[in-house]
């Protein structure tokens, strides 16, 4: 990675490094580039919202920590956990990372849980086989768990299946189990994507609780900036499999300079001014593999200029966070608030 795409310079190793991260799928008979370039960095504690329309590699970028990829991926740059390469780990260290440092929640609790087994034997199938402990010790820590993640009747749910629990509390259970292993990055792809507005809003706080309680880091993956940025440190927005702006959660509102950012944030109804119309952005998203050899944002910018639609601009430090856009200072990225009328209409 070269200086200029370096994220901020740490103290201390990051847990969590994406360095120039790509990856090509194999789709009918040729490789596709899906992810184009992801430089993100995630330090020990802090969590990262990765916020983009969908499309744009957020899953697979999340996926490639657990190298979870579809067959045939092809993956270029790095990932590093702990310092460690991802691509390069021996079997025994991938186990390790899988089971034990990191764990995954999903948009969809039942596809990754098998219907014909009960809660209690997908809670503590991982701490009886992989970690030996005893069946009646892991079955107290998995009720204690639910407890904790909100269930109330922790008992009564071992023994039921997933068709008993509805698409909240079987996430809550999912949450659960993640916090099970005792891990120290939380992986949430759109966790509350497929429940109903009240139980998103509760899976979501839970979520953030456990995570701040026990010092987890984690990579938030959602398409609503406004979560993101309520439950992250940092966002990093992604477009086209590449990471166009990276900044502080705090500083997104004002700061944010890239024009997709910006149309991200005019796109969302403000609740401090309930007279605004909601605005979508003009244009449709492009994959990685559509994108032409300039800004992929450019078709759909209304702030192009020279060279945006030759050359692709790479991620650049710019005030407290990063920016790949030519025109960062362009006067409609610059002013909140006139932006929104004037732009993306
Ligand atoms: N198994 C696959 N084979 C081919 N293309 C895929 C596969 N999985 C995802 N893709 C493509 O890769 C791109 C990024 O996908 P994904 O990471 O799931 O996006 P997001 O999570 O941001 O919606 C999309 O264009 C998607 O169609
Ligand atoms: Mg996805």
């Amino acid at each position: 990675m070269s200086a200029a795409t370096t994220p901020r310079p740490q103290t201390e190793t990051p847990l969590l490094e994406f360095d120039g991260l790509r990856i090509d799928l194999p789709v009918k008979g040729e490789h596709r580039t899906v992810v184009h370039r992801v430089d993100l960095a995630i330090p020990a504690g802090s969590a990262v919202g990765l916020v983009g329309e969908s499309g744009s590699g957020k899953s697979l970028t999340a996926r490639s920590v657990l190298r979870l990829l579809p067959p045939g991926a092809r993956v270029g740059g790095d990932v590093r956990y702990d310092g460690k390469s991802v691509p390069a780990m021996d079997p025994a260290a991938l186990r390790t990372l899988r089971s034990r440092e990191t764990a995954m929640v999903f948009q969809d609790p039942r596809a990754h849980i098998n219907p014909l087994r009960t809660i209690g034997d997908f809670l503590t199938e991982a701490l009886v086989t992989a970690r030996g402990e005893r069946r009646k010790a892991a079955e107290d820590k998995a009720a204690a768990l639910l407890r904790e993640v909100g269930i109330a009747d922790a008992a009564r749910r071992l023994r039921q299946r997933p068709a008993e629990l509805s698409g909240g509390l079987l996430q809550r259970v999912m949450i659960a189990a993640a916090l099970l292993g005792g891990p120290r990055l939380l992986l949430a792809d759109e966790p509350t994507t497929a429940l109903d507005v009240t139980t998103q809003a509760e899976v979501m706080s839970l979520i953030d609780e456990a995570r701040t309680q026990r010092g987890l880091a984690m990579l938030f993956i959602t398409h609503d900036l406004a979560l993101a940025a309520a439950v992250c440190d940092r966002i990093a927005v992604m477009y086209a499999g590449s990471v166009t702006e990276q900044l502080p959660a705090a500083r997104l509102h004002d700061d944010a300079r890239h024009p997709y950012t910006r149309a991200l944030l005019a796109s969302r109804p403000d609740p401090g001014d309930g007279a605004r119309p909601l605005r979508a952005i003009g244009g449709n998203p492009l994959t990685a593999y559509e994108a032409g050899p300039g800004c992929a944002f450019a078709p759909r910018c209304s702030a192009t200029g020279a060279g945006c639609e030759s050359e692709r601009p790479r991620l650049e430090p710019l005030g407290d966070g990063f920016a790949a856009c030519h025109y960062p200072h362009h006067p409609a990225a610059v002013a909140p608030g006139t932006d929104r009328s004037t732009r993306h209409a």
